[in-house]
C-alpha cells in the first residue's frame, strides 16, 4: 500500500508551483487544473521521455499531431456519439448528480460489467442513498463529450466535439501515413495531446479531470500476429514505467475479463498502480481488432485496406493500442517520489524524483548574496550549467542555505551547488545531494 497522503501531494503541488486549481482566482472550475512552472517541466519530461522511447528511437512508429476539433462523422463512426456515456443518477431532494457506478463503489459494490438496470437494482436492493442520505433516482445515460459549434451559424451540421481521446486523430490519418510512407506491417502511429471528457464526478486531484493529456499509439498488425505485437508493447510499457521510477510492487497487471472489456476488444490489460487513493488504472493496452478502421471504411466509403508489398494480398489491419493518461503517470511519479525523513531533529519532505525527470536538475546559489564576488562567480557557474541543461537549472539566492536546501528538496532537485570563498581560490563548489544530504567538493569543469 502506498502510505503517502493525497492531501500532502496536493498541498506540495500548490505550495511549490507544480499544479494549481484551474481558474482558481474566480473560485475554480471543477475538473480543470493549471500547471505551474515546475509542473510544466515535470510533465514535459515525462512526455518527452515517452516520445523518445516510442517514436524517436523506433523506426516502426510514426508521430502525428492531429486537430482537436474533428468532423462530427469521426465520433459517429467511432461510436462515441451513441455510446460514450456514463450512468448518471440524481439525489431526489437536492438534485446533485452522481455516477451510479461510483455510488456503488463507495458502497463496496464493483459495478464493472453491470448493465444500468442491474446497477439500479443493486441500489434498490441494498437501500443505498445519496451521500447526503436522500433517495436516488433511476439512472440515465450522460454523454461525456463536450459539444461545440464550428463557424458562425449553429445547426446540426456545425456540431463538433472536443476530442475525448487522441486515438481517433490517429485512425483518421492511417491512410495518409500509409500513402506517404508505405511502411511495412507491423507499424504504429503515435500521438500526444489534450483530451476532454465532461466527467460527471471529476475527483482525486488530476486523476479524473475534465481536460487532460494522453499519449497513445495505434499499432497496426497482420491479424495472425497480434499476440506478439501485444506482448512486445506490454514489455516496452513496463520498461517505460521503470524509467518513470515507479516501484514495481506498486504496479499491477489486470487482465480485463471479457464481460468488462469493450465489445470489440479481444484482450485488454489494464496497468493499475497503488496511488494514495488506492489501486486504480494508470493506463491500458487493448487489442481492438479491426473495429476502428472498419468503422471509418463503412462511414467514409474509403478503403482502409493495406496491401502487402509486392503482393496482391489486401486486408484491413488489426490494432493494438497502448493508451496512457499523462496526469495519471504524473500522479504516480509524484506520489511514488514523496518522502519524509528527519534531519537534525527536524522533519524534512523531499521528492526522490529520478534525475532525468526532476524539473530542476541543479540549483545554484552563492553562499552569501551580499558578497558581489561570490554572486559574480555563482552567475558564471549558473550560466555554464544552464547551457548544458537548458530549462533545468534554477538560480536560488532566497533565504539562508538551510532554507534553500529544504525548498529544493521539496521540488526534487537532485543537486544543490553552492559557491563559497573556497570556489574563488580553487574553482571547486559544494554539491549537496538531495537523497543523502551529503556534501562534496567538485571542480566546476567536472560538474559541467
Ligand atoms: N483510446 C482509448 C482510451 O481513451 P481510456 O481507458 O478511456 O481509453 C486511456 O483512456 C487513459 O486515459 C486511461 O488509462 C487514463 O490514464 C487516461 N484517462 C482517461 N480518462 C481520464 C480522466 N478523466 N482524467 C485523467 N486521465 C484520464
Amino acid at each position: 500500500m502506498n502510505q503517502v497522503k493525497m492531501e500532502d501531494i496536493i498541498s506540495l503541488c500548490k505550495r511549490r508551483g507544480f499544479i494549481y486549481q484551474g481558474s482558481d482566482v474566480y473560485g475554480g472550475l471543477s475538473g480543470t487544473w493549471d500547471y505551474g512552472p515546475l509542473g510544466v517541466q515535470l510533465k514535459r519530461n515525462i512526455m518527452q521521455l515517452w516520445w523518445r522511447r516510442f517514436v524517436d528511437e523506433r523506426d516502426d512508429i510514426y508521430g502525428v499531431d492531429a486537430a482537436i476539433l474533428m468532423n462530427q462523422k469521426v465520433w459517429k463512426a467511432s461510436g462515441h456519439v451513441d455510446t460514450f456515456v456514463d450512468p448518471l443518477c440524481e439525489d431526489m431532494v437536492n438534485h446533485r448528480r452522481y455516477r451510479t457506478d461510483h455510488i456503488l463503489k463507495d458502497n463496496g459494490i464493483d459495478a464493472d460489467g453491470m448493465t444500468m438496470a442491474e446497477m439500479d437494482a443493486a441500489i434498490a436492493e441494498k437501500g443505498i442513498k445519496s451521500p447526503d442520505g436522500n433517495p436516488l433516482s433511476k439512472s440515465r445515460t450522460f454523454n461525456m463529450m463536450f459539444k461545440t459549434h464550428v463557424g458562425a451559424t449553429e445547426s446540426d451540421d456545425s456540431i463538433s466535439y472536443l476530442r475525448p481521446e487522441t486515438a481517433q486523430g490517429i485512425f483518421t490519418n492511417f491512410k495518409n501515413v500509409v500513402d506517404s510512407f508505405y511502411p511495412n506491417l507491423p507499424f504504429g502511429i503515435a500521438q500526444q495531446g489534450k483530451a476532454f471528457r465532461n466527467e460527471i464526478a471529476p475527483r482525486d486531484f488530476v486523476f479524473r479531470s475534465r481536460e487532460f493529456e494522453q499519449m497513445e499509439i495505434e499499432y497496426f498488425v497482420d491479424p495472425s500476429k497480434w499476440q506478439e505485437a501485444f506482448d512486445e508493447l506490454l514489455a516496452a510499457t513496463h520498461a517505460f514505467l521503470e524509467e518513470l521510477g515507479l516501484k514495481p510492487e506498486y504496479i499491477h497487471e489486470l487482465d480485463v475479463p471479457p464481460e468488462d472489456r469493450a465489445h470489440y476488444s479481444k484482450k485488454t490489460i489494464d496497468i493499475e498502480y497503488d496511488y494514495p487513493i488506492g489501486r486504480e488504472e494508470l493506463m491500458g493496452i487493448a487489442y481492438r481488432t479491426d473495429f476502428d478502421l472498419m468503422n471509418i471504411q463503412r462511414v467514409s466509403n474509403k478503403s482502409m485496406e493495406y496491401t502487402v508489398k509486392g503482393t496482391n494480398t489486401k486486408f484491413v489491419p488489426h490494432v493494438i493500442e497502448p493508451s496512457f493518461g499523462v496526469e495519471r503517470a504524473l500522479m504516480a511519479v509524484l506520489s511514488g517520489a514523496y518522502r519524509e525523513d528527519e534531519q537534525n531533529g527536524e522533519k524534512r519532505v523531499y521528492l526522490a524524483l529520478p534525475e532525468h525527470l526532476a524539473p530542476v536538475r541543479f540549483a545554484v546559489s552563492p553562499l552569501l548574496k551580499n558578497k558581489p564576488e561570490l554572486v559574480e562567480k555563482a552567475r558564471e557557474v549558473y550560466a555554464q550549467l544552464a547551457k548544458a541543461n537548458p530549462g533545468r537549472v534554477m538560480w536560488d539566492d532566497n533565504g539562508n542555505i538551510g532554507k534553500r536546501y529544504r525548498r529544493q528538496d521539496e521540488i526534487g532537485t537532485p543537486h544543490c551547488v553552492v559557491i563559497d570563498f573556497q570556489t574563488l581560490e580553487d574553482d571547486t563548489v559544494t554539491v549537496r545531494e538531495r537523497d543523502t544530504t551529503e556534501q562534496r567538493r567538485v571542480k566546476v569543469e567536472e560538474l559541467v
